[in-house]
């Protein structure tokens, strides 16, 4: 069987993950959380006084973009890869809300998306790959076989991942987490470099009404399709 590359995008909190994880381990492929490492630069950035509530020294990212190593490794077989920052497990903290209140701006600026985009496309060298995020399917995998766009209601996204941070022991409220979502949606899409957009050919699914393993069992036919 041929290996193909698959490109799931979508506004954040879609579940893209999650349909993009079941659909590798099925596969037999390697799963890449793009906005993974997005998150673990912004986590950087605020550990190394780059970002705050009051000042983005977006110079000082620029140059230090050399100092940061991200890679991601498994513990095992059933579990997701974590990423890591320099050596270090960033895996949980970086899916805080504290995070997601920086990741969008840091992930404007062309120096830090050139730098992710060059990993992930060399990860995606020898296909067999799902990768997850916002320009899978436009920038760095324009030739991907299989492209997903997926979006749901803002409401329903947020009520998702105020449940899924409230589990984890976050003590949160669900409008800042909405207020978050949207925040990050508007930025991701209207940034200059590689916004937030439907592929031409991407096919696009609606999640709200939908439960996880009927979007498993629909992307995985479209994937079964093409290889
Ligand atoms: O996927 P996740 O919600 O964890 O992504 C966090 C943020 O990283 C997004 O809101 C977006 O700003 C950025 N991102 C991106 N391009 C990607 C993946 C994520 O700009 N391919």
């Amino acid at each position: 069987m041929r290996k193909i590359t698959i490109a799931i995008d979508g506004y954040s909190s879609t579940g893209k993950s999650t349909v993009a994880k079941q659909l590798a381990d099925y596969l037999g492929y390697v799963y890449v959380d793009s906005g993974a490492m997005y998150r673990a630069v912004a986590l950087y950035a605020m550990e190394n006084g780059i970002i705050s509530d009051t000042h983005f020294d977006k110079a000082k990212l620029i140059e230090t973009l050399p100092q940061i190593q991200l890679y991601f490794e498994k513990k095992n077989d059933w579990e997701k890869a974590h990423i890591f920052l320099n050596n270090r497990d960033v895996e949980n903290e970086i899916r805080n809300l504290e995070v997601s209140g920086f990741v969008s701006p840091i992930a404007a600026i062309p120096e830090v998306r050139a730098k992710l985009v060059a990993q992930q496309q060399e990860i995606g060298l020898k296909k067999g790959v799902v990768m997850d995020g916002r320009d899978i399917g436009t920038v760095v995998f324009p030739e991907a076989e299989l492209k997903i766009f997926m979006n749901a209601s803002a409401f329903q996204r947020a009520q998702r991942r105020y449940k899924e941070l409230v589990e984890k022991g976050e003590n949160i409220q669900f409008e800042a987490v909405l207020k978050n979502l949207e925040e990050r949606d508007h930025i991701d899409s209207t940034r200059k470099d590689s916004p937030l957009k439907k592929a031409e050919n991407a096919i696009e699914i609606n999640n709200s009404e939908m439960n996880i393993e009927d979007q498993f069992h629909m992307v995985l036919q479209l994937a079964k399709d093409r290889i």
